[in-house]
C-alpha cells in the first residue's frame, strides 16, 4: 500500500507542538495501551511540554502506554546530560505517569551493540508494533540518525554520524564542541520506523525548510532519508510557515 505525505503548515512552532499533542493525546485516548515511537531534538520540546500539561491539568494517563525513541548516542550512558535517555527522563517521563519500564531507549553503552540493536527490535515486536512514530527532520534529511545514503529496508544498528549532524548537534544547544558529540549512534533503520502504523514528522524554523522540500517534492531517494516516507500508507508531516518556505505547493 503506497500513500502520500500530508502536510499541515501552522503558525508557529507553538501551533506545531498543539497540533502534534493533541494527535498524540487523541491516540492515548482512545488507545490507553498505545505503543509510541518519540524522537528527542529541539523540534519536539514543546510537544513534550503539552503533553505533561495535559497529563497534569487534565489527566492524561501514560499508565499502559509503552514507548520507543528512534537513537542514542554511542558511548553515553543514560546519566550522561547528553544522553537521549536523559533528555526523554528530564523533558517527558519523569513529568508524566509513564512506567519507567516501559520506556524502551537504546542503550548507549551495551557491551554489544549488535544485541542491543536486535532486542529493540523483538522488544517493538512484541509490543505489537508502534501504533504511532513521532519523529523530526535533519536539516541533511535524516530520520533518526538515519543518514543520506541509508537503505530503504534498514533495520535498527549501529551507525556513523555525518558531519553536518556533529556540527547541528555542537551549536550551543545540545552540545558545546564538535569534539565533544559521538561519533556513533544505535540507530532504529529506515525499514523499523515504515513499519509503524502511523508516522508524525514535525519541523520547525528556516534551518530545516530545504529538507522538508526534498523529503516532499523531491523524488524518493535514499539521498534524503525522510523522502522515503513518500510510500507510508499513513504519514503527516505538521511544519510551520520557516519550515515549508522553500516548498513550492505551500
Ligand atoms: C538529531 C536526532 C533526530 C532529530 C534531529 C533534528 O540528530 N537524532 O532524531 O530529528 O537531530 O533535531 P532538532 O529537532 O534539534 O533540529
Amino acid at each position: 500500500m503506497s500513500g502520500t505525505i500530508k502536510l499541515e503548515v501552522c503558525e508557529s512552532s507553538a501551533d506545531v507542538a498543539l497540533k502534534a499533542s493533541e494527535i498524540i493525546a487523541s491516540l492515548i485516548r482512545a488507545t490507553p495501551d498505545a505503543a509510541i515511537g518519540l524522537a528527542t531534538g529541539s523540534t519536539p520540546e514543546q510537544t513534550y511540554a503539552r503533553l505533561a500539561d495535559l497529563h497534569r491539568g487534565e489527566g492524561l494517563r501514560f499508565a499502559r502506554v509503552t514507548s520507543f525513541n528512534l537513537d542514542e548516542y554511542w558511548g553515553l550512558d543514560g546519566d550522561h546530560n547528553q544522553s537521549y535517555r536523559y533528555f526523554m527522563d528530564d523533558r517527558l517521563f519523569r513529568k508524566i505517569d509513564i512506567r519507567p519500564w516501559n520506556t524502551h531507549v537504546l542503550n548507549g553503552t551495551a557491551a554489544n551493540p549488535d544485541l542491543e540493536c536486535r532486542a529493540f527490535e523483538t522488544k517493538i515486536l512484541a509490543a505489537g508494533g508502534i501504533d504511532l512514530w513521532l519523529l523530526g527532520i535533519g536539516t541533511n534529511g535524516h530520520i533518526a540518525f538515519n543518514e543520506p545514503g541509508s537503505p530503504v529496508d534498514s533495520r535498527t544498528r549501529l551507525v556513523n554520524l555525518a558531519p553536518s549532524t556533529i556540527a547541528a548537534n555542537s551549536d550551543g544547544r545540545f552540545f558545546k564542541d564538535a569534539a565533544s558529540v559521538p561519533r556513533f549512534a544505535l540507530s532504529a533503520g529506515i525499514g523499523t520506523i515504515r513499519e509503524a502504523r502511523r508516522l508524525l514528522l514535525l519541523a520547525t524554523g528556516s534551518g530545516k525548510a530545504d529538507a522538508i522540500a526534498q523529503a516532499l517534492e523531491g523524488p524518493p531517494s535514499t539521498d534524503c532519508p525522510a523522502s522515503l516516507l513518500q510510500s507510508h500508507p499513513d504519514c503527516t508531516f505538521i511544519v510551520d510557515r520557516e519550515a515549508a518556505s522553500r516548498l513550492e505547493s505551500a
